[in-house]
């Protein structure tokens, strides 16, 4: 499209248009009046001069010229007017083939707007399921037989049930159990409260802070991240291992799910799965603990998409056991892109009146296993439940051998039997 000559083009035409009509009368009145002297004069050139020759020689002067005036007026105007009508007409058509050049441009911009509204309304459909979409090349899981590390993601989709309280405790729990399991807790809430418990302030600080959980979702392999760099080291025990978590986390979580949801092909989902079923993870440690968010962001999808099992810790109280069925709905969904199996649900934060617990936590623990054995799961509450003990919510990690440390004992072990050898 000529750009430039456009706006041109309509002032031109504007001004044409805007022409007062008494000007245009007058001067075609006076081409008019010139032009009929000149052919008269032309054609009648003796008989006019006979005419005028008894008339005084001045008013015969003023004739003349006043007609030989009107006739040069008459010749100007008309050659101005014939310019003016090409220019015109020259200009109508750079119009005519702007506005072909404009309408071009206008189907393709709706042709755009329509895929685009297409690809809005594909993008809407998808909405939660996602996670659920058919993996294009998934990434081999290798089977629990052909290693010794398990790996466990303590997940529940409602919120403050104990997650991350369970995975730092019983991280510390199975490297007092046994001396010589090396665990590795993973922190994927972006708010790094297991950091925070875990690890000591000038441990975070001496690290890049590149070097946390967000990190792990841009790499395909350790190879590609510095393992020094973002294994940081527990305050509690040397065997524990924790990779912390920032805001950074959040970014990476929302911009690779951003990417997945626009490119199918830019699958996020087993990162994961490359990375901590790499053998130089599966060397360094026996256990690898996930501490979900409530939520299902790009790296807890991944943690499910690389685990064997899965951990439900829930509060007996009527509103938290009742996310169960949704979280384990959720899993179902991740389909084949997940190999993990839902170990059971931790009751956690229990009252105890002597050895049973109190009446109304008996009685969701009952509503629980019903609904449970209702819906078909193949999995149950575990025997090993968790106290309520006020060391926890002021510590998350128990000092020493203080109750706290001692209360995770039992699940610890009841954990390792159920994931097996
Ligand atoms: N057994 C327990 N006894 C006493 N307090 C507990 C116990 N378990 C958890 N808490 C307290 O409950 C609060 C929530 O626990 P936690 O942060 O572990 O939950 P969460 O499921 O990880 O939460 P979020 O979903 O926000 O990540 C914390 O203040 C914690 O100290
Ligand atoms: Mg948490």
């Amino acid at each position: 499209m000529n750009a430039v000559s456009h706006p041109e083009d309509a002032t031109f035409l504007r001004d044409y248009r805007d022409t007062p009509a008494a000007r245009v009368w007058a001067i075609g009145i006076a081409s008019v009046l010139g032009l009929l002297f000149v052919v008269w004069a032309l054609a009648l050139w003796r008989p006019i001069v006979a005419m005028f020759a008894p008339l005084p020689e001045l008013t015969k002067l003023t004739a003349v010229v006043g007609f030989g005036a009107m006739g040069v007026v008459a010749v100007v105007q008309s050659s101005l007017v014939l310019r003016r009508h090409y220019a015109v007409a020259d200009r109508l058509r750079r119009c005519e083939t702007a506005l072909a050049e404009l309408l071009a441009t206008n189907r393709e911009l709706q042709d755009t707007l329509k895929g685009q509204e297409e690809e809005v309304v594909r993008v809407s459909e998808i909405d939660g399921g996602l996670w659920a979409q058919g993996c294009v090349a998934p990434v081999p899981f290798v089977e629990r037989s052909e290693r010794r590390t398990r790996l466990l993601s303590v997940f529940n989709l409602k919120g403050g049930v104990g997650k991350t309280t369970i995975t730092a405790n019983l991280g510390r729990a199975m490297c007092e159990l046994d001396s010589h399991t090396r665990v590795l807790v993973v922190d994927l809430d972006f708010q790094g409260t297991l950091s925070g418990a875990t690890t000591a302030e000038s441990e975070r600080s001496k690290r890049d802070q590149l070097y946390t959980a967000a990190r792990l979702l841009e790499s395909h392999a350790p190879d590609d991240i510095e393992l020094e760099q973002i294994l940081t080291p527990s305050t509690e025990n040397e065997r524990l291992v924790v990779i912390t978590a920032n805001d950074l986390l959040e970014h990476a979580d929302f911009r690779e799910q951003a990417r997945f949801l626009l490119d199918r092909g830019q699958d996020p989902r087993h990162r994961f799965r490359s990375l901590f079923h790499h053998r130089l993870m599966l060397k360094s440690f026996d256990v690898v603990l996930f501490d979900c968010p409530p939520r299902l962001t790009t790296s807890s999808v991944n943690a499910l998409c690389a685990s064997d099992f899965v951990l439900i810790p829930v509060q007996l109280t009527d509103s938290a056991w009742e996310a169960v069925p949704r979280t384990v709905q959720w899993l179902r969904r991740l389909g084949k892109a997940s190999r993990a199996e839902p170990m059971g649900v931790v009751a956690n934060q229990v009252r105890l009146n002597g050895e049973r617990l109190i009446g109304p936590h008996q009685q969701v623990l009952g509503m629980l296993r019903s609904l449970m054995k209702a819906e078909g799961y193949d999995f149950g509450v575990l025997n090993q439940m968790v106290s309520d003990d006020r060391s926890l919510a002021s510590r998350m990690l128990g000092e020493g051998s203080g109750p706290s440390s001692r209360l995770f004992h039992p699940l610890a072990r009841e954990i390792l039997r159920r994931m097996g050898p």
